[in-house]
């Protein structure tokens, strides 16, 4: 890492042992109250899709919306909200994802992308991946084109970068941290 991304690390609060023993859960709110962490975060998630047109920054409820919001806005494209099951009034598509324990439902709305449309997918962190995954599903079904996938925090040790990969899935992060 970069001492730029030294900096945006240390702007995230390590919590140990939440919200069971043994994790350490990572606290974005730290580094979204910093306005200067804010922003590089933004910066710097939003530079690779510069120049590239893209049309929807698709977020993922609750701390997606956050950062997607504010990608949204520096790429003007417009934003796309995937939330947890009941909370879209329209009409929806509807896909199962894992979580640690067992599973949930997400929504889209189903007329929420126009088919062939340039999106990029983000959330503040990627674990295990089965959000991402779940949000990627959603998206395709719709006839988007996931150009890439975001986060601010990669937690390699449990894998989600490369399920992403694995369904042909471009994946960027800004930082990394070991253990979970
Ligand atoms: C956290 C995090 C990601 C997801 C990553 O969200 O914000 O969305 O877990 O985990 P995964 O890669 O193993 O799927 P959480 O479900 O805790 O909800 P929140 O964002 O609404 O707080
Ligand atoms: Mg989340």
């Amino acid at each position: 890492m970069s001492s730029r991304d030294d900096t945006l690390a240390a702007s995230i609060r390590a919590i140990r042992d939440y919200p069971k023993p043994g994790i350490i859960f990572r606290d974005i709110t730290t580094l979204l109250g910093d306005a200067k962490a804010f922003r590089q975060a933004v910066d710097d998630l939003v530079k690779p899709y510069a120049d590239m047109s893209i049309a929807q920054v698709a977020g993922i409820e609750a701390r997606g919306f956050i950062l997607g919001g504010a990608l949204a806005h520096q790429l003007s494209a417009g934003f796309v909200p995937i939330r947890k099951k009941g909370k879209l009034p329209h009409e929806t598509v509807r896909v199962a994802y894992s979580l640690e324990y067992g599973v949930d439902e997400m929504e889209m709305h189903v007329d929420a992308v126009k088919p062939g449309e340039k999106v990029i997918l983000t959330d503040d962190l990627i674990a295990t991946g089965g959000t991402a995954e779940g949000a990627v599903k959603l998206l395709r079904q719709m006839g988007a084109e996931i150009v890439s996938a975001c986060f601010v925090i990669d937690l390699p040790e449990l894998g989600g970068r490369k399920k992403l990969e694995a369904l042909g899935v471009e994946v960027r992060t800004l930082i990394e941290f070991e253990g979970h």
